[in-house]
């Protein structure tokens, strides 16, 4: 804890930006998940156009919620808690300035290219050459602003959670660099620097460390700074923290072959990645647990705080996520679930039970201190916006796991004579109901991200900007 007044502020401009495109992408990305599924359950709303296919949106979808509104929220957060927990401005604010306006030009263009059909093919890697360029320069300038804030810190040791988006930032550069490495043959096209088997691997080792690094590491520093602020309790264990760091980020990088069991890819690498799997729940858990047992003794709190209900049950998604990730990993489980809906309800576990959860509930913490007011304007929405996500949540993941087991069932049964009990038809038919409970649990996750519009809206129009400036210079002053 420090007492000295810095004579500058935080940067808290920036951190207001991304907060505010965190709402604004959320909102795009989850409409047009909703869209998408709505497309499944009734396919005339693909209008018998290209770019509206379900195809070309669906890459469009995972851009916007993954890297649109997810990254806008590690962003935030990070220039936040990297700020506070250093008790010191950014390093530059012209550079920080070129990483919000970077990010939101690669935005653009997913938005513009992607429905266009421009793809490298290589999931979650989709964007063509020059965006993939722009998005890495972006990030190292990122890179530079954080651990250039971190380098002239005032406070003697780096918190656990810088340590934490620090592993996001250069892993998350290092994946993308050597998966994106190409061959462009005119402006939009490129082909894979590498082939076969190989690409394969190279893909779903940048894949799964997407999920590891961008979707978990990045969302886990989120939580060691979030979770004990709201809660008014320090971390349960600091220690366990420091373990948990380690154990997860050497861990987590071997696991990217349970994307392709049973493919050509080496028995050896396959079954490598099975055990890895299995052994990261040890981590993931140990992750979650320190969160959980922050809090000890602030447990009543959830009863009348519906930010600290958003950031609980975030870990006990995560829990459930990581607990599923790793059955889903052995070799003989994957054989029914991959291919099925069950891996669709199972990153949705993750991205709206975890991902979106914390982010949700970091920005509601964070709003009110960025624009200098004492609490957002509704306690009562942020709590209707809690119960529409949890619902919504719990909707799409429980008809994804009824259709993925009905689905890979009904794709094994056989006759006596080796014939195939059921047809492909006849199995999506069986997952009709399951799409259109889908469609409505994310209509209702959908619906309170609304909610959270109106109620951010309110809380910075009742702000006057000379008090949010005093609130980032008054932030300055005392403890992180
Ligand atoms: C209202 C909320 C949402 C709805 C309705 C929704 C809907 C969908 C649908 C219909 C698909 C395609 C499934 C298929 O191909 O069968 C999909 C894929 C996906 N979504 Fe969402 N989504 C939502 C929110 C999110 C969020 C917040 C994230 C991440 C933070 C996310 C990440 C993904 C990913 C990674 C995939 C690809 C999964 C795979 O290839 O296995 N979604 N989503
Ligand atoms: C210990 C942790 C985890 C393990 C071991 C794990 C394991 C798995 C496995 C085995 C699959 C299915 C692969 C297939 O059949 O193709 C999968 C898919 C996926 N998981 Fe996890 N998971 C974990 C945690 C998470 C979390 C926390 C998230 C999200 C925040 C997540 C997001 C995803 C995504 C997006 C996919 C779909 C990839 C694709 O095919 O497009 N996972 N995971």
């Amino acid at each position: 804890m420090s007492t000295a007044i810095s004579p500058t502020a935080y940067n808290y401009k920036v951190v207001r930006q991304f907060a505010i495109m965190t709402v604004v992408w959320g909102i795009l990305g989850m409409g047009l998940g909703v869209f998408i599924a709505s497309q499944l359950v009734w396919p005339e709303l693909n209008f018998g156009l290209p770019w509206t296919s379900f195809g070309r949106l669906r890459p469009l979808h995972t851009n916007l919620v993954i890297f649109a509104f997810g990254g806008c929220a590690l962003f935030a957060t990070s220039y936040y808690v990297v700020q506070r927990t250093c008790q010191t401005r950014l390093i530059s604010d012209s550079l920080a300035a070129f990483h919000f306006w970077g990010w939101q030009a690669v935005i653009v263009g997913a938005g513009i290219t992607l429905p266009l059909g421009y793809t490298t093919t290589k999931e979650y890697a989709e964007l063509e050459w020059p965006l993939a360029i722009l998005l890495a320069i972006v990030w190292i300038v990122y890179a530079l602003v954080f651990f250039g804030t971190i380098v002239k810190r005032k406070t003697k040791h780096i918190y656990v959670g810088n340590w934490f988006y620090g592993a996001f930032i250069v892993v998350t550069a290092m994946l993308h660099i050597v998966n994106h490495m190409s061959l462009p043959v005119s402006l939009f096209k490129s082909y894979s620097a590498y082939s076969g088997a190989t690409d394969a691997m190279i893909q779903w080792w940048y894949g799964h460390n997407a999920v590891g690094f961008f979707l978990t590491t990045g969302f886990l520093g989120m939580m060691y700074y979030f979770v004990p602020k709201q809660a008014e309790r320090p971390i349960y264990s600091y220690r366990l923290s420091i373990v948990h760091f380690w154990a997860l980020i050497t861990l987590y990088i071997w696991a990217g072959p349970h994307h392709l069991h049973y493919t050509a890819l080496p028995d050896w690498a396959q079954s490598l990645g099975m055990a890895m799997s299995i052994i990261l729940l040890a981590p993931s858990w140990g992750g979650m647990i320190n969160g959980m047992m922050t809090l000890s003794g602030a447990w009543h709190k959830l009863r009348t705080d519906p930010i600290l209900r958003f950031l609980v049950v975030s870990l006990a998604f995560y829990g459930m996520s990581t607990f599923e990730g790793p059955m889903m990993a052995i070799k003989t489980v994957n054989s029914l679930s991959h291919y099925t809906d069950w891996t669709i309800g199972h990153v949705h576990a993750g991205a709206l039970g975890w991902v979106a959860m914390i982010s949700i509930g970091a920005v509601y913490h964070m709003i009110p201190k960025l624009f200098g007011r004492a609490q957002m304007h509704s306690t009562g929405l942020i709590n209707t916006h809690f119960w529409l996500a949890t619902i919504g949540t719990v909707l799409y993941i429980a008809s994804m796991w009824v259709n993925g087991i009905t689905q890979g069932l009904m794709w094994r049964a056989i006759n006596d004579d080796g014939t195939l009990t059921y047809s492909f038809v006849e199995a999506l038919q069986a997952s009709h109901p399951g799409y259109i409970v889908r469609a409505l649990g994310g209509a209702f996750f959908a619906t309170g991200m609304l909610f959270m519009a109106y109620n951010v809206l309110r809380t910075v129009r009742a702000s006057d900007p000379a008090e949010a400036e005093a609130a980032a210079q008054i932030a300055v002053v005392g403890a992180h």
